[in-house]
């Protein structure tokens, strides 16, 4: 029997219920958190919770209980039994149940708060050989800085790329690479690391921040500049990162090999060093 947590609770998962007024329900009006648990730690929980404040802060939403994510999180470990394996934990948090209608509920609504946890398996094959990825117009909104449960742009690319066989869909807006439908994206060109540069078109990846710190240690040539579409044939090496896939070699992009179409060494070279930091916080 799965426990989550719910309003305040730890509960079993199948007895909670949501006010079908629920204004996650019926405007995806809300944010989300979702953390990595190593058999023993979470990874960088502080950056977690500073990003859960900002997304309640950027979409107005009254809730003070951010600073209990960690201690939610750890709970949800232990009472499910993952202490000692892989595991993620989602945390959502929704304005709350009230009238529909498109201005704000009064401040006082009382927001809706869920979070639960999973066993995870890593994805050995794709962080080994690499990913092939789609590339697709950005058909997502202006606000793509916000960790927003609005995802519907996110899951029908993705939806896409999925049936053709690919792990994620990367998006253009107005020729320029942004990120992808889960996940951020790196690029080597001329032996320099490229990524988009924080802004309201992508999300403030953690991974992307940690790998960007990384990269700095390592001496490694970093350009946070968008990298143009017409400009694939430079890339020799490409890499995505997020929480789940950490840095995941990217070998074909829109159909085209990229450099001679294996994990580059740059990307090897940063996932190495990734990996040894896991180990080491592991002790
Ligand atoms: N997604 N960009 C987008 C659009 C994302 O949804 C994510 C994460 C990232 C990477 O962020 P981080 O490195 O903090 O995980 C970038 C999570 C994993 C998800 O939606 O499940």
């Amino acid at each position: 029997m799965e426990t989550a947590y719910f309003n305040g609770k730890f509960i079993p998962k199948d007895e909670i219920s949501i006010s079908p007024d629920d204004r996650g329900f019926l405007f995806a009006d809300g944010i989300y958190e979702v953390a990595r648990w190593y058999e023993s730690f979470f990874y960088d929980m502080t950056s977690h919770v500073t990003r859960l404040k900002r997304s309640l802060r950027e979409l107005r939403i009254n809730w003070d209980g951010a600073d209990l994510f960690p201690s939610i999180a750890n709970d949800l470990i232990r009472l499910n039994k993952l202490g000692s394996q892989q595991a993620m934990v989602y945390f959502q948090v929704t304005r709350g149940a009230a009238v529909r209608t498109h201005y704000f509920p009064s401040p006082e609504t009382t927001p809706t708060v869920y979070a639960n946890a999973w066993g995870f398996v890593p994805d050995n094959q794709s962080l080994e050989s690499g990913i092939k990825v789609m590339l697709k117009e950005d058909i997502r909104w202006s606000r793509c800085d916000i960790k927003s449960i609005a995802l519907l742009p996110n899951t029908i690319s993705f939806q896409e790329a999925f049936e053709n066989g690919m792990k994620e869909c990367i998006f253009v807006r107005n020729g320029l690479i942004t990120e992808g439908s889960h996940s951020n994206i790196f690029f080597v060109i001329d032996g320099t690391l490229f990524t988009h540069p924080e802004s309201n078109q992508v999300l403030s990846g953690i991974t992307r921040k940690n790998v960007l710190r990384i990269a700095q240690e390592l001496g490694i040539k970093i350009r946070e500049e968008a990298v143009q579409e017409n400009r694939i044939r430079f890339i020799r090496e490409a890499f995505i990162t997020n929480t789940s896939a950490e840095v995941t070699p990217v070998i074909d992009l829109g159909g085209n090999t990229l450099g001679d179409g294996l994990p580059g060494p740059m990307t090897r070279l940063i996932r190495e060093k990734f990996d040894a930091e896991i180990k080491a916080i592991k002790g």
